[in-house]
């Protein structure tokens, strides 16, 4: 049995983090296969095209991170289950994530930054967080955690997923019949969904318009957008629209159409975007390799595995 690891960046440290977890086994690093017949199981992330399918005995795939689109776009991906990575540890640092930058722009922090350059001592309006209406896009593992936290905290949370949920203390929306209202009562737009052929391009200049207007009752400057889902979600283009024509006012984007962010990307200087480097929530190497292993050990078992993704949904 070989364990075959596809992950061009961090390859080296997940093989001698497997190899130190379990010195038997016969750990591989593409593109240096061997025979690929022997190859039953692979750790990926953004695997080159067409190789999966050279696998002939492929058993399951366990990808690298939480989302599943950089696997899913292989268009001969081979018909084998693929577990994606979740673990506690990522979902606190998403949650993390998430609440810096609703506190950041509740805050309007990027102004005081303005003013700090200016050497001024402004006074500035900020709403009481129960006044604040935070809607997150995507309800699952790492949405439904952040809410958790913003509710804690006091805002107003409401949330949007493909299917109806009922989730404590918020209000929740499903699907796209709900989508405009979700958006109508939303000050701060947090976006954690996967990317698939649906949500491809979701956060365009159309949706932007449809955010709440200068927060309730006037008391915060304009919509804001927080993007730590996938780049392809969103249209950089629309948001740099909407930023000039204020019907956006803040952003903080962790994820982009193309990373890293191109040089010449007007986002780069805006003063009130915050720019990450896709690192909202970066994985543990030794926690993923421990995470594989463990589905490995139970799918050679015949035990269910953990957290499969459905091929139809493409998440
Ligand atoms: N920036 C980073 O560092 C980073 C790190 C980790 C993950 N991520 C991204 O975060 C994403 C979410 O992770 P997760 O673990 O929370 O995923 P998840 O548990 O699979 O949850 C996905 C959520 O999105 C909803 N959804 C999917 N398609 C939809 C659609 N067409 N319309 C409305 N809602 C839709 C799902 O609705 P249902 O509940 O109805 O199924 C679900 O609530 C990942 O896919 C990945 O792209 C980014």
């Amino acid at each position: 049995m070989a364990f075959l690891i596809v992950a061009s960046a961090r390859a080296n440290l997940f093989a001698a983090e497997a190899r130190a977890l379990k010195p038997e086994l016969d750990v591989r690093i593409a593109p240096e296969l061997g025979c690929g017949a022997d190859i039953d199981y692979a750790l990926v992330w953004n695997p080159p095209h067409g190789l999966l399918r050279t696998l002939p005995n492929l058993k399951l795939i366990v990808s690298v991170g939480a989302g599943v689109d950089g696997i899913l776009s292989d268009p001969g991906l081979p018909d084998v289950p693929i577990a994606r990575y979740v673990d506690p540890d990522l979902t606190q640092r998403m949650v993390e994530y998430v609440v810096l930058h609703v506190l950041y722009h509740h805050r309007r922090m990027s102004e005081f930054r303005e003013l700090q350059g200016l050497r001024r001592w402004e006074y500035l309006a900020e709403p009481a967080a129960h006044e604040v209406r935070v809607g997150i896009m995507g309800l699952g593992v790492l949405g439904a955690a952040a809410s958790k936290l913003l509710g804690a905290l006091g805002y107003q949370v409401r949330g949007w997923s493909r299917s109806p949920k009922r989730l404590e203390g918020m209000a929740c929306f499903a699907g796209t019949a709900e989508l405009e209202a979700f958006l109508a009562a939303t000050d701060i737009l947090v976006v954690l969904l996967p990317l698939t052929p649906e949500t491809r391009g979701i956060i365009n200049r159309r949706l932007l318009r449809g955010l709440a207007r200068q927060g309730r009752a006037g008391l915060l400057p304009g919509p804001v957008l927080i993007n730590a889902g996938r780049g392809g979600l969103q249209v950089d283009a629309d948001i740099v629209a909407a930023l000039a024509a204020t019907e956006l006012y803040a952003a903080s984007l962790d994820v982009f159409e193309t990373e890293p962010l191109p040089q010449a990307s007007p986002l780069w200087s805006h003063p009130r975007v915050v720019i990450t480097p896709h690192n909202a929530a970066e994985s543990v190497p030794a926690a993923i390799v421990r995470y594989a292993l463990e589905q490995v050990r139970k799918h050679a078992r015949g035990e269910p595995v953990a957290n499969l993704i459905d091929r139809q949904k493409g998440y």
